[in-house]
């Protein structure tokens, strides 16, 4: 059976006080459910606290980025050193407003994606078309292009250590929602593809874009459906509550 993932990105979200208030409100409710895995990406300042509010709750916390180097003269940025120190078990790379608005390029993506994978973090692998290029019937290419440019054939870990998140970019923070349908049509295309080029049909496949508590379970019912990436729905320990026990 494939692990059911529910994680949240909180973006530029939640300060310290929303922080502490999440966990505390969360509480164990993560911690002996089986089959199922949280992980919370809060903001680079809120890692630590994160982390060290978690622990025992199996909770994986992840950082919403990762600079390509262990430490340096990076003005801004944050590596492998500083979220090692703050205690991290996941990073995402490839989040379409990391693509959109930083333009970061295939290139870079997949440097991430090695840089993650050699670290022994959980991989968080987000992808996911545009609506022009959906509406242009390109989109099998442009996510054939977004998987093939970040891995290659041999460079694969434990399928336990990579969850891929569909997120069509027309679907993130709009309330728009992909039918169950569009989701499922494109999960099995993922996961035909990890399973022929890369021999993965296992690892768990994620869907994101204005996912909330009144439409996960419809998205979860379906076959190639293993989870959720979710951001604003995810902001408060209520809500998230909800999506993490979405079928009780
Ligand atoms: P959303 O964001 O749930 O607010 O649409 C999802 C995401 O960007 O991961």
């Amino acid at each position: 059976m494939r692990t059911s993932v529910i994680a949240a990105n909180w973006k530029m979200n939640n300060l310290y006080e929303e922080t502490v208030r999440f966990f505390k409100e969360f509480g164990d409710t993560a911690v002996n459910v089986d089959g199922k895995e949280a992980i919370i990406a809060p903001a680079f300042p809120y890692l630590r606290t994160a982390c060290e509010l978690s622990k025992g709750k199996n909770i994986i916390i992840a950082a919403q980025d990762v600079y390509p180097a262990e430490k340096g003269a990076f003005t801004g940025m944050v590596g492998s050193e500083m979220l090692k120190d703050c205690g991290v078990g996941a990073v995402i790379v490839g989040h379409s407003e990391r693509r959109h608005i930083f333009g970061e390029s295939f290139e870079l993506i997949r440097k991430k994606v090695t840089f993650v994978q050699n670290n022994d973090w959980k991989l968080i692998f987000c992808i996911g078309e545009t609506l022009q290029e959906r509406e242009s019937g390109q989109l099998y290419e442009v996510i054939k292009e977004q998987i093939y440019t970040a891995f290659d054939e041999n460079l694969w870990c434990d399928p336990d250590k990579v969850v891929i998140a569909y997120e069509p970019v027309w679907a993130i923070g709009t309330g728009v929602v992909a039918t169950p349908e569009q989701a499922q049509e494109m999960h099995a295309f993922i996961r035909k593809i990890m399973g022929k080029r890369y021999d993965r049909e296992n690892i768990p496949i994620l869907y994101g874009g204005s996912v909330k508590p009144d439409n996960i379970k419809g998205l979860m019912d379906c076959e190639d459906i293993d989870g959720a990436l979710v951001g604003g729905a995810s902001l408060e320990a209520d809500s998230y509550k909800k999506l993490f026990m979405y079928d009780r």
